[in-house]
């Protein structure tokens, strides 16, 4: 379903009390043409870390013009073996497309069924995430991947699988971790 906007745009404004559909609109007439812009898609992110992958955001919170648009994308790098682990996304469907490299993708329906959908990518081959749904990507090529990926939300929120159970703030307890891990 698209909704019809009713403004032509409502830049984020941080500091305003933000709405039900999003954040506060800036007064238009502050809005200037670097709240509609992002740098950097070019650069490959950081993956010198245990994963070996960085996905570099272009959401709201880098462009204040997308408040309301339903749209963002990001940028993911991996290194050779890179993992981006599983996760899911509570406000968006994804969309991605390999810029470069091998890339394993899967995603797996909810209980009872826990389909597993996996697929190996290559250069220019797009791949969809449906709504809510687990799912993964691992660089399983020779080189350096990365990847260009879409969101029908601009602030389409991840929730890491392993790591919400692992790193919850406060701790969860240890019993509830290990058998949640099985250890
Ligand atoms: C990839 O799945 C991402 O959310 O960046
Ligand atoms: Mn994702």
């Amino acid at each position: 379903a698209t909704i019809v906007p009713v403004l032509d745009f409502c830049v984020a404004d941080p500091n305003g009390q933000a709405l039900v559909h999003g954040m506060a609109c800036k007064d238009p007439k502050l809005v200037t043409p670097e709240d509609f812009f992002f740098s950097g898609a070019h650069k490959p992110g950081n993956t010198s870390n245990p994963m070996g992958s960085k996905v570099t955001t272009f959401n709201v919170a880098q462009i204040p013009g997308l408040n309301t648009f339903g749209l963002s994308m990001a940028r993911v790098d991996y290194c050779p073996g890179g993992l981006n682990a599983p996760h899911t996304h509570p406000r968006a469907s994804e969309m991605f497309t390999v810029l470069e490299g091998t890339i394993e993708v899967g995603f797996i329906t909810p209980n009872p069924e826990l389909r597993h959908f996996k697929k190996v990518l290559k250069k220019g081959d797009v791949f969809v995430f449906p709504f809510g749904l687990v799912h993964y990507q691992k660089n399983v090529g020779n080189g350096k991947a990365a990847a260009l990926v879409a969101f029908n939300s601009e602030n389409a929120g991840m929730i890491p699988l392993g790591g919400s159970v692992l790193h919850a703030q406060p701790n969860m307890s240890e019993d509830i971790v290990a058998r949640v891990l099985k250890i």
